[in-house]
Formats: structure tokens, C-alpha cells, sequence
């Protein structure tokens, strides 16, 4: 049986990593300035999340939510004690899609309406609603293009009021921070006055914080350099370090139902330990000032490559803006330096998502890489 040929394929194999340095198998060391899209927050195979993980798998890996499960509680308290998110109520699930999936599931049980307000360039994972929500018609199928989503442009507060006032629309979902759209985010101003118009009309404001949560922009959400409250957060990459996990903070006024959402996997004590893991080494290092001192680091250099024309986003969740297609930029950065970068639906965004627990010294070896293939091109 071949695979289901959906991925172009980098020709690199990595077999083992450690912090933020992949190696394949041909033993040759890469840098990760990527993080496997944003999923790497506190380093691969970092000791403490490799202990509790493997002290878990000796107790028990899995049981269902048909019985008692405290790590769940557990997890759900060490969220509240870092991300400062007191008055909510956390449901675990498996990915991303899943999370913005139960989220805007609920928003519509809530409401008893089923519009989605979303923006342009917006993505939200690859189901059913979530992907409907998606600003990518060649991800959406026919039966995705069910679902009644209006696209919007950031910061414009007039369009925005024409729909929300309508009346029909459940939920408006955002990333604080966009990423695969290209590292844009609205206005402060703007997130107040859309934090206003939806509690007004009765519209559940969703936060995706998928990619852009767990210290990545240097506050635990990214939201939170805005002062809003939205009513329901979801989260996933960061959570685990690489663990598949997802999550939904619901704020308490939403009231739960048994069977309202449900899942075999999600909140499972593996997941938890992992996710667990994560946030004691978020606190234990600090991680979420050292993203934001490391951007301070990161842009000084930038600023001293003419060719970088603009650095877009936040803390270690960053685009580098040429005036040219990375595609090939990108290879070469892989092929001849051994540097992990990414790409945005902007073709000439060079993605940044390191470890939150990345270095100086660390920084200088991309820049120098970087340096050395802009002079080739
Ligand atoms: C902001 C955002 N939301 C949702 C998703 C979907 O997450 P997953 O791939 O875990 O389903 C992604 C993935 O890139 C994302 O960046």
C-alpha cells in the first residue's frame, strides 16, 4: 500500500532531535527554526517531558472518559495558574481542526444561530466548519461550502457591524496572530470594538490561539496584548511539543451538557502528562520572556540585512518579508545550511517558529546562514 500523496516531501529523514537540532539519517544536523509548524514550544525531547512522559507510559497510558481522570484537573489548573484565564472551563481533544471544530460547535448551541464570521487569509484546520472558516476554497469541498461563513478584511469596523448586526451569526473566530495567512493581525482598537459588537448581539468571539498561544508571541495568548476577553480560547501545536493534543477554554457562562461535545482520545493520561510537562517547563524557564527577549535579539539582526524588507508577528512567531518568492530560498536555507524555516500563503514570508527556549548564539547561526544564501541568490 503506497500513502495517500497529499505532502510534498523535503528529502530529509530526521531519526532523532534534541532541543533545537534535528538529525537525519545520514547523521547530519539541521537547525530548527520551524518547529514542525509552531508544534516544537519547549524543545525536542526535553529531559522533564521525556521523564514524566515515560513514568506515565509505566502507570497507564489511556483509559477512556467513561471514568475519573485527575490529570485532567491538574492540567486544567497549571492553565489557569499561567495564562491567567480564571472563569473558564477546559474540554481536551486531539488537533487544532478539532479544538476550532468544538468551538464553533458550541458558539452555534449556544446561540441557536449558525453564521461564522471569519477574516481574510484566516486559517482554522482542515474539517468540516473549521475549514469552512478557512479563507482557502481549494481545501474546501463541496459539503465544507455548506456551512454560511462571511470572510471579512481585518480593521474594517464598518463591514463588520453591517454583518454582525444581521443576527444570525453565532461565532466570529480570529487568530490574534495569523499564521499560515502571512503574520497579520487586526488593530487593538479593532479587537475591542468586535469584543463589544458580538457581546452586544449575542455572538460567541473565538480566540484560535492553535498557533499562537503558550508564551509563542511573548504573553501566554496572543489576544492578550489587546486586553479582550474572548469567550472561548482554542488551543493546540505548543501544547504538547509534539504530543497530538488540542484544546477548547470555554468561558463559564457557556454551560456544558453531557454528550454536548465528546471524544475517545481526547484527555487521555499520556496527553496530559505531556501537556503537563510543557507548562512546568514554560514556568521552571521562564519561557515566555525569553520569546520576548529573543525578538528583541532577532530583530536587531534583521535589521542589519538590507534585503529583509519588513519582520511581521510577534515574540518567536515571526515572518522575514523579501521582495522575492522564498520557495528557493527556503530549499537552500534546508540543502546547503541545514536550517528548518517555513512558508505562508504570502510567497515571499519566510516563517519563523524556533523553541520558545531558543539562544542568542542560536539566532547567530541563522542569521549567518541566512547571510551566506542571500549572497548566492
Ligand atoms: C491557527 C491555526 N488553527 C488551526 C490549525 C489546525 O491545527 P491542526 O493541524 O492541529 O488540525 C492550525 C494549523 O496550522 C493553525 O495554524
Amino acid at each position: 500500500m503506497n500513502l495517500f500523496d497529499v505532502y510534498p516531501l523535503y528529502n530529509v529523514t530526521p531519526v532523532s532531535a534534541k532541543g533545537s537540532q534535528v538529525i537525519d539519517d545520514k547523521v547530519q544536523e539541521y537547525l530548527d527554526f520551524y518547529g514542525g509548524h509552531a508544534v516544537i514550544s519547549i524543545g525536542h525531547s526535553h529531559p522533564h517531558y521525556v521523564r514524566r512522559i515515560k513514568e506515565q507510559l509505566d502507570k497507564i497510558a489511556f483509559y477512556s472518559n467513561a471514568v475519573q481522570n485527575p490529570l485532567q484537573g491538574e492540567l486544567a489548573e497549571k492553565l489557569v495558574q499561567l495564562s491567567n484565564c480564571t472563569d473558564y472551563n477546559l474540554f481536551l481533544c486531539n488537533s487544532g481542526a478539532e479544538a476550532n471544530e468544538n468551538a464553533l460547535k458550541l458558539a452555534s448551541f449556544y446561540t441557536n444561530k449558525s453564521r461564522v464570521i471569519a477574516f481574510n487569509n484566516g486559517f482554522h484546520g482542515r474539517t468540516s466548519a473549521a475549514v469552512a472558516a478557512t479563507d482557502n476554497t481549494a481545501i474546501n469541498a463541496p459539503i465544507n461550502k455548506q456551512q454560511k461563513v462571511t470572510f471579512l478584511a481585518f480593521n474594517d469596523i464598518e463591514a463588520f457591524t453591517i454583518e454582525i448586526e444581521k443576527d444570525d451569526v453565532c461565532a466570529v473566530i480570529l487568530e490574534a496572530v495569523q499564521g499560515v495567512g502571512g503574520l497579520d493581525e487586526p488593530t487593538t482598537e479593532f479587537y475591542q470594538k468586535i469584543e463589544a459588537l458580538c457581546k452586544k448581539h449575542n455572538v460567541v468571539l473565538i480566540a484560535d490561539e492553535v498557533q499562537s498561544g503558550y508564551g509563542r508571541t511573548g504573553e501566554f495568548f496572543a489576544y492578550q496584548h489587546h486586553n479582550i476577553k474572548p469567550d472561548i480560547v482554542t488551543i493546540a501545536k505548543g501544547m504538547g511539543n509534539g504530543f497530538p493534543v488540542g484544546g477548547v477554554l470555554i468561558q463559564e457562562k457557556i454551560k456544558a451538557s453531557y454528550g454536548m461535545l465528546g471524544t475517545t482520545f481526547g484527555g487521555n493520561h499520556l496527553a496530559c502528562v505531556a501537556c503537563l510537562a510543557v507548562l512546568e517547563v514554560i514556568e521552571q524557564e521562564d519561557l515566555i520572556r525569553n520569546a520576548a527577549k529573543m525578538n528583541s535579539y532577532f530583530l536587531q539582526k534583521a535589521a542589519t540585512i538590507p534585503q529583509i524588507k519588513k519582520v511581521k508577528g510577534r515574540g518567536l512567531m515571526l515572518g522575514l518579508q523579501f521582495d522575492f518568492e522564498v520557495g528557493e530560498l527556503r530549499k537552500k536555507l534546508i540543502y546547503n545550511q541545514f536550517v528548518f524555516t517555513g512558508g505562508a500563503k504570502d510567497k515571499t514570508l519566510l516563517r519563523i517558529l524556533p523553541a520558545l527556549n531558543i539562544t542568542t548564539a542560536l539566532i547567530d547561526v541563522f542569521f549567518d546562514a541566512l547571510q551566506a544564501e542571500l549572497k548566492e541568490l
